[in-house]
């Protein structure tokens, strides 16, 4: 029934968010994630479903039977290794450490754009991280009770799992491409063991936090 053209990530990502539509177009080369996780709902592209907390690559294509999904448009035009444009994402988007004010954050490569709220319980960011190999720092709990994962944009990224608060511990890890998103951390009773994002490359991720 909707389709909103989404503000958080511009000038440098063109995002809407769909919600209760039979079809929408995915003009040029897109992402496409399914954000029904609730309702357990799969859309299709072509009739083959794509599951609530899975994402993919696409271009031109008609996305079918939506309940709620998110579009990023044309997403591999941002030339990430054109210095102007770092410059512009980091002057734009703030610091992790000037968002969260946590001293583990203090000086890691993170910038993160505003937020959106969409479908009345869900929040969505996009993170861009300037450096290859570096660490967000490992967390067990977060500012608010949220099911939390994570959409890789543009470059490469893994999460990892460790079994206390230290990387020496690590013990799991699953990479991420652009359109992936990883298995959800939390049990059934919302807890999650230590973890951390980490880029590979310079990258943009997505934050996923939906309501519990
Ligand atoms: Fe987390």
């Amino acid at each position: 029934m909707s389709i909103q053209r989404l503000e958080f990530a511009e000038p440098f990502f063109q995002v809407d968010y769909v919600e209760g539509e039979a079809s929408c177009a995915a003009s040029g080369r897109c992402l496409v994630f399914n954000l029904a996780e609730r309702s357990q709902k799969p859309l299709y592209i072509k009739g083959i479903p794509v599951m609530p907390l899975k994402g993919t690559v696409v271009e031109d294509v008609t996305v079918e039977h939506i309940d709620r999904a998110l579009i990023v448009r044309d997403y591999d035009r941002l030339r990430l290794d054109d210095p102007e444009v770092v410059r512009q994402l980091k002057s734009t988007w703030k610091s992790m450490y000037e968002r969260s004010g946590l001293e583990r954050h203090k000086g890691i490569p993170y910038y993160k754009s505003p937020k959106a709220r969409v479908g009345g319980d869900t929040e969505i960011n996009f993170c861009f991280v300037s450096e290859p190999m570096a660490p967000s720092g490992p967390h067990r709990d977060h500012d608010r009770d949220f099911d939390e994962v994570h959409a890789q944009i543009r470059g490469f990224g893994k999460m990892q799992k460790f079994e206390e608060n230290d990387v020496s511990t690590f013990y799991q890890e699953t990479f991420l491409a652009p359109g992936i998103i990883h298995e959800k951390f939390y049990n059934e009773a919302g807890e999650y063991p230590w973890h951390q994002y980490q880029s590979v490359t310079p990258c943009v991720y997505m934050p996923i936090e939906i309501d519990r």
